[in-house]
């Protein structure tokens, strides 16, 4: 399987993807290209010091064209033979031109426990509201904001001491587990969607 990581940032969740098939944990998953809309994001230095393709798509000339832009991004997943499209801290919204080009093909990982806290900052609508148990969502992509499907989810408690950024780090660590693992799932064929529902055919879960 084909993987394609989109990111913007620090590419934390990339990074544990990528050391998860380093360490022999994704036997069926093929890294192939980091896509970033920022030029400086920190996580292209890291795709190429694994050895991983890193591209810089810039947004500036697709100004309110947000299908210009995914196209571009179509064009260079098909030249890859593209299988699974991982969001991982990837900042734009995607359009339809993505999305109908790679039906239930992109999985995105959001910090809180879905369909709680939508959104950006979902660790501090958590605090904000005053959950005693958040956590984090990995989930298939479709046209709304964190709506897809759930694939796993994993829970984590707030403590009464947690700041914006203690949670967020709790929260991380759990991030960088389940995201690897809903993949190296999807890439052994275990896991169907029904409607909103998906199923994992895993005897461990
Ligand atoms: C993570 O908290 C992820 O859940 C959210 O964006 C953040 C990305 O962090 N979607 P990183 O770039 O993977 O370190």
């Amino acid at each position: 399987m084909n993987l394609a990581i989109l990111v913007s940032g620090r590419g934390s969740n990339m990074k544990a993807i990528l050391e998860a098939k380093k360490s022999g944990k994704l036997p069926n998953v093929e890294p192939k290209i980091v896509i970033s809309n920022i030029a400086d994001a920190p996580a292209l230095n890291t795709a190429k010091e694994f050895g991983i393709e890193a591209l810089f798509i810039d947004p500036k000339p697709y100004k309110g064209n947000r299908d210009g832009y995914d196209k571009l991004i179509v064009d260079e997943l098909k030249k890859h033979e593209i299988d699974l499209i991982a969001l991982a801290g990837f900042m734009r919204i995607i359009s339809q031109t993505l999305l109908k080009a790679f039906p239930n093909k992109i999985v995105n990982i959001h910090p809180a426990l879905l369909p709680s806290f939508p959104g950006l900052h979902g660790q501090k609508q958590a605090l904000d509201y005053g959950v005693k148990i958040s956590g984090c969502t990995v989930h298939f992509v479709d046209s709304g904001v964190d709506t897809g499907p759930i694939i796993l989810q994993a829970a984590v408690p707030v403590l009464d001491s947690d700041t914006e950024e203690t949670l967020s780090e709790r929260i991380l660590k759990f991030e960088h587990k389940i995201y690897p693992m809903a993949i190296d799932l999807i890439s052994q064929g275990k896991v169907r969607i029904e409607g909103r529902r998906v199923f994992i055919d895993d005897d461990l879960l």
